[in-house]
């Protein structure tokens, strides 16, 4: 007597079929790419530990964001490098500032753009800490409470400038019910905040630090961001975030935090974003430079990883990449 046994290579023998039962679909409509701005025109000046990726002056931004736009990328998160750091962050919420003259000149060029600003403070800071930094002796703290009012300003001024979404990354305690609260008594209650929400102490954020030319000069991270050990507090600062709220949370990094995506998703039914961060840019990129991997495929890979786990958002800095490579 013969069984029927299930011969899984059945569906696999063309593309046609392995098109027909493919599971996870994703586009560039749900990519968003990071993007640097700093002082000055005409600028454009490479990172070095990110091939492919520059800081830009507002000029060569408003370039940059039109041909990612061209691509069907549909959003972009700005990153502002000020020419004056303090110890109050002035730059990030300047009425002139760096990211809130950027917004309006995106704005102004391509309305349908969707503009994110990232909230925080370290690349305002001189200390390049995400928060207010009180000194006794050798021994420093971040101020919590204190730096609450700077990032809601800093988001109310982007939200001014026109900003479409802010997303605070500064992981203190209580900073999306401060923002969200700003927003709403000054005329932004429809203005989305997409939160950080389990955001790790990463070595993976090392690339970006050059970027933003914001590495913390003393200490480092982990009184703020969490510890990578943890999942269930993970969940915690989920609902936490959701509760103040956040209307799109994010799992970041991504790579290697895939558990985690699943399960946010899973327990909140809540838009989803992940962080494809500048380490794991620059990793694929140093292999591929090297010949030993194909950085499309890879990629291609990497992305469909992130949805598959469960993100409706991914952002990456091969978003612009992947638009050309979608396209071919
Ligand atoms: C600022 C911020 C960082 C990243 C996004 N926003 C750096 C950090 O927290 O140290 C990391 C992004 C990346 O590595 O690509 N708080
Ligand atoms: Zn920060």
């Amino acid at each position: 007597m013969r069984f029927p046994i299930y011969r899984p290579r059945r569906l696999r023998q063309n593309a046609a079929l392995r098109a027909l039962v493919r599971e996870t679909e994703w586009s560039v409509s749900d990519l968003v790419m990071p993007l640097f701005v700093r002082e000055g025109s005409r600028l454009r000046k490479p990172i070095s530990s990110m091939p492919g990726q520059c800081q830009l002056s507002v000029d060569e931004l408003v370039k940059e964001a039109g041909r990612t736009a061209k691509l069907g990328v549909p959003a972009v998160i700005l990153f502002g490098i000020p020419d004056k750091k303090d110890e109050k962050a002035s730059g990030a919420y300047a009425a002139n500032g760096i990211v809130s003259k950027a917004v309006r000149a995106l704005k102004k060029e391509f309305p349908e753009l969707v503009v994110i600003c990232d909230v925080c403070l370290c690349e305002y800071m001189s200390h390049g800490h995400c928060g207010v930094v009180r000194k006794s002796g050798r021994d420093f703290r971040i101020d919590n409470d204190a730096t609450l009012g700077l990032l809601a300003k800093s988001a109310l001024a982007y939200a001014e400038a026109g900003a479409d979404i802010v997303a605070p990354s500064d992981m203190m305690d209580g900073r999306v019910a401060a923002i969200r609260a700003a927003l709403d008594e000054t005329g932004f209650p429809d203005t989305p905040i997409m939160s950080y929400a389990a955001k790790f102490a990463s070595a993976y954020y090392g690339p970006f630090r050059e970027a933003a030319e914001s590495p913390p000069q003393f200490g480092d991270r982990r009184t703020y961001q969490m510890d990578y050990a943890n999942a269930e507090e993970a969940l915690r600062e989920v609902a936490l975030d959701i509760e103040e709220g956040a209307d799109i949370v994010m799992v970041k990094p991504a790579f290697g935090y895939q558990d985690l995506i699943w399960r946010v998703k899973e327990k909140f039914r809540y838009p989803v974003a992940c962080y494809n961060v500048s380490g794991e840019y620059a990793m694929v990129k140093a292999a591929a430079q090297n010949g030993w991997l194909d950085e499309k495929q890879v990629v291609l890979e990497m992305l469909t990883g992130f949805r598959r786990s469960g993100a409706d958002i991914i952002l990456t800095y091969w978003a612009q990449q992947a638009g050309r490579w979608l396209n071919e």
